[in-house]
């Protein structure tokens, strides 16, 4: 295993780390808390053995059940080789006492005394000021001091802006985890937020470095381009290499689901490291983003010049998500969003077809017949 500087909290840290968010179900299971536990813990103890030294899960994954699950799996010694980082639900948090009974209960569902990296989870400008009208980073430095909570950090979605709102609103900021991948630099924190999280002293953790795996199951024109390059990687090896590449990273965490991902993704870890990869291996791996954007059906730019429909429609976040399912040949994802994300009243199933946005629109999207064809899609489970 390869290890890497995590910024300024002076650990070693396994440049692969193991997302507790996507272990394998039992036969049958009938929802995500069935986690196949004699395999999962197999996968876990493996990792370990092999190097990897840091664990992220989370209060609510597998619906409440993965940090159980990795307090079971670290038992018979493991625990001591690796470090832990779970996460405050902000939505489970109405005042701030609400912060000590979660994390007791992480504690207990750990079966720990303490969380050594403790993050925010999935905050964006709206989590920041909630975390500030409460008072809640006062909250963790004094768990820290009380030993606790090892570390301070927060996870990210959201725009670069709010990225960089939060990195300047806290000087004592540990360490962040942002969506980064060879498709998102521009996305989130992308790539300029990554550096600059890192320039500040800030380890930076990869989430969703296979974009929750579609990176690794490319569509056939795609696959073809990996198959015509001359250096041999699968699709999920280059882009973690591609991650790795770069200095600032500090550990790319993967939500490995089975045994073989984990085997595979070792040995990719192995061969890893800044500034490993040719100059024409990083130009290959970044040609690859405008091919899956071309294959997009649907020419919006987003300038949304369409908006604001009159009935309400978000049309170009529409528009966004059935692109997303044709580009990686891959609906799963977008629809999983559309059910439990998107607002039932700005879904494409409300246009009545008025068609005043078409005037508006420089692409000349005919619009009121895509949207009945986007509902459909979306809407499937
Ligand atoms: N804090 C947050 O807001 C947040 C959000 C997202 C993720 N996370 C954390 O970050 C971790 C990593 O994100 P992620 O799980 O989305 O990572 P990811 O690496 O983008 O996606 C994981 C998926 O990639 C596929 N995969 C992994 N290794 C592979 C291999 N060698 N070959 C082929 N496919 C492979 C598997 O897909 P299949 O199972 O479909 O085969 C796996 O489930 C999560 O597990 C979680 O701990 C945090």
């Amino acid at each position: 295993m390869k290890y890497r500087k995590m910024g300024k909290t002076g650990f070693e840290v396994s440049a692969l780390g193991f997302g507790i968010m996507r272990m394998p179900l039992k036969k049958g299971a009938k929802n995500d808390k069935e986690i196949d536990e004699e395999l999962s813990i197999r996968m876990i103890r493996r990792a370990v053995d092999a190097g990897v030294n840091y664990f992220d899960t989370a209060y609510v994954y597998h619906s409440g059940v993965s940090e159980n699950l990795l307090g079971k799996a670290l038992k018979d010694g493991y625990r001591q080789k690796v470090k832990i980082a779970t996460k405050l639900p902000l939505d489970h948090v109405k005042e701030p006492a609400d912060f000590d009974r979660v994390l007791e209960e992480q504690l207990a569902r750990l079966e720990d005394e303490i969380v050594d990296f403790y993050l925010f989870h999935g905050i964006g400008a709206k989590g920041w000021d909630k975390i500030v009208k409460l008072d809640l980073i006062d909250k963790a430095e004094k768990f820290k001091k009380a030993g606790k909570i090892g570390h301070i950090g927060f996870s990210f979605h959201d725009s670069n802006e709010a990225f960089h709102k939060i990195i300047d609103g806290y000087d004592k900021w540990e360490f962040c985890q942002i969506q980064y991948n060879y498709m998102d630099t521009e996305n989130q924190a992308g790539m300029e937020g990554l550096r600059y999280a890192a320039s500040k002293g800030l380890a930076v953790i990869i989430m969703e470095p296979l974009l929750g795996g579609r990176l690794a199951r490319p569509p056939k024109d795609i696959a073809a381009k990996f198959n015509g390059y001359p250096a041999k990687r699968s699709p999920a090896d280059w882009a973690f290499q591609w991650i790795w590449n770069q200095p600032e990273v500090s550990t790319v965490l993967s939500g490995m689901s089975a045994l073989e991902h984990v085997e595979q993704n070792l040995v990719s870890a192995d061969s890893s490291g800044a500034g490993t990869l040719s100059a024409e291996d990083v130009a290959f791996v970044e040609s690859l983003k405008p091919e899956f954007l071309k294959r997009a059906v649907i020419p919006c730019t987003k300038c949304n010049y369409c908006m604001p429909c009159p009935s309400g429609v978000n049309i170009p976040w529409n528009f966004e998500m059935y692109n997303e399912g044709i580009m990686y040949d891959d609906f799963s994802a977008p629809r999983f969003g559309y059910k439990h994300w998107f607002p039932d009243k700005e879904k494409a199933d409300q246009c009545t077809a008025c068609a005043v946005c078409e005037e508006q629109c420089p692409q000349k999207i005919t619009i009121s017949e895509w949207m009945p064809r986007v509902f459909e899609e979306l809407n499937k489970s």
